[in-house]
């Protein structure tokens, strides 16, 4: 038996349906309503309770992917770290047997973004638990539920023109496929281990905006519109569509080349194959963070 939090989300959903596959039972805990389970009563849901280690008993592992993209009145990243931290000392309390810990590229203590500083707390707060532990290091992970790419997409459709923030924005995109089998395989082992999860292919964001618009059959003009005119922009955007797009702190994270590794890649699958398979639906509706059909 493992536990996945957030088994009816993004990246959750593609190592619940990993762990399936391969014969383990799952629990997840979620926010989300049983009706949205895309695996039916396969999977057993409890709230997202961070410190109760009832749901936890009997479980070997648990793959962690709870995060929050950016603050908001109910939760600051510190809150962030903190729900961690209890969850690590529930497992504890609970006899779970090892913790898989999504982290992201670059993870630091010394980052000037705090969702990069965060996943450094978590992460060491993981390390000093004493509990047997993989962190997992994603860089972009794009497949069915993502938000960035589909949203580029979304765009794209709809307007003449597509602004970039920098020049550079290099990113190593992993599927989740790819993350989640490497998840899993780091949920099997025994050593505290951390890695990065990266793709085989580095590109800038300029090349994936523009294969993602070739593929949705766009004719927006790609064209560097300076990172502070993009920033209004999306806020503009953010306004009109009552949707954080993407916040300030995302787009210097991206312009600062953190969703790239120098690991070597571990994920095999190519996302210039699933722009080009999955090009009829991208961007067909905006993606919201929390999964809701927009508009809300
Ligand atoms: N997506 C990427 O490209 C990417 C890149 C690098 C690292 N990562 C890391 O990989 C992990 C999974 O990412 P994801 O994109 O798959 O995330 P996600 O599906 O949006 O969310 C993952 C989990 O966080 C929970 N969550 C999100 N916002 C919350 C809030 N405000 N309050 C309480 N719970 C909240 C979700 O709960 P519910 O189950 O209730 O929805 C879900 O369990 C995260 O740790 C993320 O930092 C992702």
């Amino acid at each position: 038996m493992d536990v996945v939090t957030g088994a009816f989300s993004f990246t959750g959903r593609y190592v619940a349906a990993r762990l399936l596959e391969s014969g383990r039972e799952v629990r997840t805990l979620t926010r989300r309503p049983r009706g949205e389970s895309p695996f039916g009563g396969r999977v057993q849901a409890f709230p997202l309770d961070f410190s109760d280690p009832a749901p936890l008993r009997g479980v070997d592992t648990i793959y962690n992917t709870y995060w929050i993209r950016f603050p908001d009145s109910s939760t600051s990243f510190e809150d962030a770290v903190r729900n961690s931290v209890a969850l690590f000392d529930a497992a504890r309390a609970a006899g779970v047997r090892r913790i898989v810990q999504l982290s992201v590229t670059q993870a630091s203590g010394d980052s000037p973004y705090a969702y990069f500083r965060g996943k450094a707390a978590v992460e060491a707060a993981l390390a000093a638990s004493g509990l047997s532990h993989a962190i997992v290091r994603p860089t972009l992970v794009f497949g069915d539920g993502e938000v960035l790419v589909n949203n580029v997409a979304w765009l794209l459709r709809r307007l003449p023109l597509f602004l970039l923030p920098s020049e550079a924005c290099r990113l190593r995109p992993i599927a989740a496929e790819d993350l989640a089998a490497l998840c899993v395989e780091a949920g099997r082992d025994e050593d505290n281990v951390t890695f990065d999860a990266a793709g085989p292919d580095e590109l800038a964001f300029e090349d994936l905006v523009r294969l993602v618009r070739d593929a949705v059959g766009s004719r927006a003009a790609v064209v560097h519109g300076g990172a502070r005119t993009v920033r209004s922009l999306t806020q503009a955007l953010g306004f009109v569509t009552r949707e954080t797009l993407l916040t300030a702190d995302e787009l210097r994270a991206l312009a600062d080349d953190l969703l790239t590794s120098g690991e070597p890649p571990r994920g095999t699958r190519r996302i210039a194959d699933w722009v080009t398979a999955n090009a009829a639906f991208l961007g067909r509706q905006l993606a919201t963070g929390d999964g809701r059909p927009w508009p809300k």
